[in-house]
């Protein structure tokens, strides 16, 4: 067995006094899909945040792909360690966050343009073919605010995966959208999973997505993993009282 591409221990955050993430473990095997589901305020986006330290935990260890950062290492000594992460992690968020100046192109080779170590005509064909793998080839020189919030968010998962990540965060990517919007971008997150070469994390409340893609399930109550299994079980109706009053409350 190979071992986990994402270990999380004993991860503790708070802001102030409100403490939202009260001990998370997790231990996720390469190619995996999870979707973590709960409450609004109990820990869901802070948790993601956490894993790639666009939130500094209190208490803990994140590994990702082989590297881990403690809580509490000063900054000076852990800059590496934090890049890493970033370029391992890509992450998508509920407000698609596009930069509004620059064209659907540019905005997906801007990160890997500036690190990478790729020609700029590789860095411009891989762009291209993550654009058409999201349906969007023939948007390439259209600017954000012309497209709709489905294509759009379509744009932000191409604009991820142009770092290569080996690990996907999404935090409710289609709960900003129309309902008539959503399976569009459900649909290419289910051609990234299917796939199984990126290990994704996401958090959403479309149940049918999760019954179909994702290998475990963990609901989220109050900053601990409450429940956590396979969606085959997590639907049969035998949860524990918090999951299951979530559950009917969702679906
Ligand atoms: N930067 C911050 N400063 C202070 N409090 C914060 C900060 N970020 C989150 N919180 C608080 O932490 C708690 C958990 O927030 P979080 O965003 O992780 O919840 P969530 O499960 O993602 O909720 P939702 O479903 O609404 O997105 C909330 O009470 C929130 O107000
Ligand atoms: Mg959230």
């Amino acid at each position: 067995m190979s071992a986990p591409i994402v270990r999380v221990a004993g991860l503790h955050k708070s802001f102030g006094s409100l403490e939202v993430l009260k001990g998370v473990d997790m231990q996720i095997n390469a190619g995996e899909v999870i979707v973590v589901f709960g409450r609004s305020g109990s820990g869901k986006s802070t948790f993601l945040r956490c894993i790639n330290f666009l939130e500094e935990p209190t208490q803990g260890t994140i590994e990702v792909a082989g590297r881990s950062i403690a809580a509490g290492i000063p900054t000076r000594f852990r800059r590496k360690q934090v890049q890493h992460l970033r370029r391992t992690c890509g992450m998508v968020f509920q407000q698609f966050n596009l930069f509004p100046h620059m064209s659907v192109l540019d905005n997906v080779m801007e990160a890997p343009r500036r690190i990478s170590t790729q020609s700029a005509k590789q860095v411009r064909d891989h762009a291209m073919s993550l654009l058409a793998d999201v349906g969007l080839a023939d948007k390439a020189a259209e600017y954000p605010i012309r497209l709709s919030g489905g294509q759009q968010q379509r744009v932000a998962i191409a604009r991820a995966l142009a770092m290569r990540p080996q690990v996907m965060l999404f935090d409710e990517p289609t709960s900003a959208l129309d309902p008539e919007l959503i399976h569009e971008v459900l649909a290419v997150m289910r051609n990234l999973a299917q796939d199984h070469s990126t290990t994704m994390i996401v958090v959403t409340h479309e149940m049918g997505f999760a019954r179909e893609v994702a290998t475990r399930m963990c609901f989220f109550h109050e900053g601990r993993i409450h429940e956590q299994c396979e969606p085959e079980q997590m639907f049969d109706g035998s949860r524990l009282p918090e999951t299951q009053r979530f559950l009917d409350a969702v679906m």
